[in-house]
């Protein structure tokens, strides 16, 4: 007889098909990314990511309702500010656009979801870089690690205090994960929670975010975040910030980079998180507004390949949306 084995068997129904899956996706699973602007009258849309708009205060707290009620399992925000400066002063400022938006969902929603903050400089300064410059021994200017870190610690005092449940330093400096999980337990913060971007790449796929936020950069990223070219580095950085205190770690972006997320999901002790980024949702979206591929075919598969890679959060611009699919 030939063949001797039939795995097809188990694909012959719909039933069979969903006894033997091995991955699965929840709404719990999915957080929605969002952005709150200052001094917006209307929300605005983001041009590059459609569907995807940034907020008012007020409107936030609406789609933040839609979401929590299609089962999302947290909210990550990000504030846009009005004016920004050199040390991103807008960041750590109780009444700036981001805490002041934590605090609203925070009452709002009280315990009932996870409520995270972007803990990252680049929408606050007004060169646009994810921490504060300043001039080495030869005069040239650089990223400030060590500076940049205590602006971190600042920013992550200030979304504690408006009541997020998680904080999340994004900048890839180096130690930042280690100083905020200190200054949080030393002011009394020892619940609130650090996720860190463990493994953020230096990707093009950042593209749309940076309309999203108004980005003002010029120039790069490349000399905090990682080179796409390795893969080590990145188990290097989620060691590091296991040692330093991390509660979850996230790579991102997350469908470039499934390999990355495989190796870091073996190593790591704790949650891992991966994000479906601006330019990955730019990419479907405007393949399936062209008819070219199946869009909710195309985003739950992503999901899938992201769950199967090794993520067990996956933070996505379809989080409200997918969640209400999935249910
Ligand atoms: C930094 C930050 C960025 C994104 C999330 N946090 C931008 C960057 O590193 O340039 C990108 C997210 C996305 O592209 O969806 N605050």
């Amino acid at each position: 007889m030939y063949p001797d084995h039939r795995p097809r068997r188990l694909r012959t129904t719909p039933a069979m098909r969903r006894l033997v899956a091995e991955t699965t996706t929840t709404p719990r699973n999915l957080v929605l990314p969002m952005f709150v602007a200052e001094g917006l009258s209307d929300p605005r849309p983001i041009a590059a990511m459609p569907g995807v708009v940034q907020h008012t205060q007020d409107t936030l707290v609406r789609a933040a309702h839609d979401a929590v009620a299609a089962g999302v399992g947290g909210l990550m925000l990000f504030g846009v500010p009005e004016r920004r400066d050199a040390t991103g002063s807008g960041a750590d400022d109780p009444d700036g656009v981001l805490n002041r938006a934590l605090a609203a969902l925070r009452s709002e929603f009280g315990d009932d979801t996870v409520i995270m903050a972007d803990t990252c400089l680049d929408e606050f300064t007004d060169h646009g870089h994810c921490g504060v410059l300043s001039r080495d021994a030869n005069g040239r200017e650089r990223i400030d690690n060590d500076l940049t870190v205590q602006r971190y610690v600042d920013m992550a005092l200030a979304q504690a205090e408006a009541g997020a449940h998680v904080v999340s330093p994004s900048g890839m400096m180096d130690g930042q994960v280690g100083a905020i999980r200190s200054a949080l337990d030393a002011a009394n913060f020892r619940h609130t929670s650090v996720l860190a971007y463990s493994a953020k790449y230096a990707s093009a796929l950042y593209g749309p975010f940076r309309e999203a936020v108004g980005s003002t950069l010029v120039g790069d990223r490349k000399t905090y975040q990682q080179d796409p070219a390795n893969a080590r580095e990145a188990l290097r950085e989620t060691r590091l910030d296991l040692a330093e205190g991390a509660d979850m770690v996230m790579v991102k972006p997350a469908m470039l980079y499934l390999d990355v997320l495989r190796e870091v999901a073996a190593e790591a002790t704790v949650p891992v998180a991966a994000y479906q980024v601006s330019g990955e949702y730019a990419m479907i979206s405007a393949a399936a507004a062209n008819g070219w591929i199946d869009r909710d075919a195309m985003i739950l598969e992503s999901f899938t390949a992201i769950r199967r890679a090794g993520a067990d959060i996956v933070l996505t611009y379809w989080a409200a949306e997918a969640a209400a699919i999935l249910r």
